[in-house]
């Protein structure tokens, strides 16, 4: 019996050492690709040149910095996270319907969120940036934002020692110079990839939606991904959904100068779409139930209305009862990615 008792006793020592033993090893079985740039099976190529701006742990730290700092801005009082805030997938919070800048300063835009911007061609509403890296330069330089210069944010970085060693560790630079500025904004924004909502582990792993959201997903497919298509809910073109009859903001027409894009707007991606409220580039709606109740019965006619609303000179929108909308918002609630909105890396760590 004692010696059973004393086996016993060394086995489930040697259990614990093994334990503790192997818990320490688990970084060299599972490697860590927190700051590797990772592809969601399911998504897209990348369009961002990723090799240009190979993505490191010292450039997203930097980004991420950079990010958070209101020295990007003329007084010091606005930073980029002002408009794009984590716990909105990086849209602006619902108190600011249009965004506010420097010197509270209205923007005629609503700050769209910043989940994966990896995969876009062109950004803004209207399409008005083609690459990533020169997006900031937009924000720093809008009066409504930022109200800086490029070149005065470099030279305040640039009298900042903890910067100048953050740029060498990312880059080996001796002298801040604004493309290394936007490549580092860039890594960080880049990483920002939204892939884990429930919808997402119902295409990669079968994990089960309820009725209504399946659904909600069938009538999605039927009524709404000719334009909100693929896995970034957007076919990424530009259409005139029937807002307006007159169009303030002229949209892609203020890029191309063409009559034929007045009033077409960017096909936002609906990723995330139940927490990036209110909606449309001005912001006019404040739930998803207003904007399925425009699709519904308020559409406005207009000469570059897309013609999949209209029957012959008829505005007929996309008629949808009660029941279907509801069906549909289930499913658009699948869309939130809480894995996201709580990463450790995106939040400040200042
Ligand atoms: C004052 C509010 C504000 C600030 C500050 C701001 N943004 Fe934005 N951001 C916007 C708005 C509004 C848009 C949409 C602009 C448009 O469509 O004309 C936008 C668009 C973007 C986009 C493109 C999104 C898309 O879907 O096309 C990116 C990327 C972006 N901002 C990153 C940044 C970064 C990085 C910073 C800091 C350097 C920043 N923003 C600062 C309001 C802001
Ligand atoms: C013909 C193309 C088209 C179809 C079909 C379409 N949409 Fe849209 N959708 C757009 C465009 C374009 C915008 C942006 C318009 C703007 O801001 O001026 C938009 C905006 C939205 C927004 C606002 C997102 C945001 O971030 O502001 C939601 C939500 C939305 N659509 C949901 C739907 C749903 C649900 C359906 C199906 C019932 C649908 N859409 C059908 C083109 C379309």
């Amino acid at each position: 019996m004692e010696i059973r008792d004393q086996l016993i006793k060394y086995l489930a020592f040697g259990w614990v050492l093994f334990s503790l033993w192997s818990c320490q090893h688990v970084p060299e079985h599972q490697p860590d690709n927190s700051f590797t740039f990772v592809k969601p099976p399911h998504f897209p190529e990348a369009t961002y040149t990723l090799d240009k701006n190979p993505i490191t742990e010292q450039g997203v730290a930097l980004g991420r910095k950079l990010f958070f700092d209101p020295i990007l801005s003329r007084d010091n009082s606005v930073s980029c996270n002002n408009c794009h805030q984590q716990s909105r997938a990086f849209a602006d919070s619902p108190l600011h319907p249009t965004s506010i800048g420097v010197d509270s300063k209205f923007g005629i835009r609503n700050a769209p969120s910043l989940a994966n911007m990896a995969f876009l061609k062109e950004f803004f509403w209207d399409g008005g940036v083609t690459h990533l890296d020169f997006v900031p330069i937009n924000a720093i330089e809008s009066q409504v934002e930022m109200d800086e210069k490029l070149a005065h944010v470099v030279e305040k970085l640039n009298a900042r020692e903890e910067y100048r060693q953050m740029f060498k560790l990312a880059f080996g630079i001796d002298e801040i110079t604004s493309p290394y500025m936007l490549q580092a904004l860039s890594q960080f924004t880049a990483l920002m990839i939204s892939a884990d909502s429930k919808y997402d582990r119902y295409v990669l792993y079968g994990e089960a939606l309820s009725a209504n959201e399946l659904r909600g997903l069938e009538l999605f497919e039927q009524k709404c991904a000719s334009c909100h298509s693929g896995e970034l809910f957007s076919d990424q073109t530009y259409r005139n959904n029937g807002l307006s009859t007159v169009f303030g903001d002229e949209g892609r027409a203020r890029i191309t100068e063409s009559s034929e894009d007045i009033g077409k707007f960017r096909v936002p991606s609906l990723r995330n779409a139940a927490i990036t409220g209110p909606y449309m580039h001005d912001a006019r709606f404040k739930t998803l139930l207003q904007v399925l109740d425009h699709y519904d019965g308020l559409m406005v006619g207009s000469s570059t209305l897309d013609p999949s609303f209209k029957n012959g000179n008829e505005v007929v929108g996309i008629p949808l009862t009660e029941e279907e909308k509801a069906k549909i918002i289930d499913f658009i609630n699948t869309l939130t990615d809480y894995t996201f909105i709580s990463d450790d890396r995106f939040r400040n760590h200042d």
